[in-house]
């Protein structure tokens, strides 16, 4: 009997360097799934190129057309869910959604985040503000965390972490580069455990099962 692959969808705003990854794993066949869309906030999003090479659908939903928050998160949201879309993937998608996409994908969405949450997240948090922000603490560790989307803002139950030292003299550019790189080990770590089904939430927690 053969059975329908998982259909991953995802979601992005600059240079897809994560979706590049996750691309990568899928046709190495390290993750048991098909990425069925792109869709980006962007209209220059590189992102939206890098699909393009391997024929993957993408679509630029622009949030000037919507009249406010709501309206645009029921149109992405829609759009996926009319393309089967059992997985989302936020990778570096710089727009906050309401509960109606939550709703529509409960722990069926995750998200990248470059720090170890929940230090360094919530609003405001994103991209190089969250590396300013660990330079300026003089933490001596950061690194990233693959998550399940809920309501909050970077809140949900953590997959996976990995850290990563911060050295002396780093740079915004420095440090991004070294967590950006394990980023793209880890996002698809995560996506090939839930396509396996070996993900388990239990509370706050998620367990890998064996
Ligand atoms: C990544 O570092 C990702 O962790 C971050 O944006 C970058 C996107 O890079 N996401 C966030 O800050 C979300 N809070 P990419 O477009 O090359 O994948």
């Amino acid at each position: 009997m053969k059975t329908i692959p998982l259909k991953i969808g995802v979601l992005v705003s600059g240079g897809g360097s994560n979706l590049q990854a996750i691309i990568d794993a899928v046709r190495r066949h390290r993750i048991k799934a098909e990425i069925s869309i792109v869709i980006s906030n962007k209209a220059d999003a590189y992102a939206l190129t890098r699909a393009g090479k391997y024929r993957i659908p993408t679509l630029y939903v622009d949030p000037k057309n919507y009249k406010d928050r709501e309206a645009y998160t029921r149109a992405i949201t829609d759009e996926l869910k009319n393309r089967g879309v059992g997985l989302v993937c936020l990778a570096g998608f710089m727009c906050i959604l309401t509960s109606y996409f939550i709703k529509n994908f409960p722990l069926q969405a995750m998200n990248i985040h470059p720090a170890l949450l929940p230090a360094f997240g919530g609003a405001g948090m994103y991209g190089h503000h969250v590396h300013e922000a660990v330079l300026r603490s003089g933490a001596k560790y950061s690194g990233c965390t693959v998550h399940f989307v809920d309501e909050g803002c970077d809140t949900g139950p953590i997959i996976l972490q990995q850290m990563v030292p911060v050295k002396d003299g780093d740079t915004v550019d420095t440090l991004a580069k070294r967590i950006l790189s394990v980023e793209h080990r880890l996002y698809p770590l995560a996506i090939k455990y839930f396509a396996a089904g070996k993900l388990q939430v239990v509370g706050k927690r998620v367990c890998l099962l064996k």
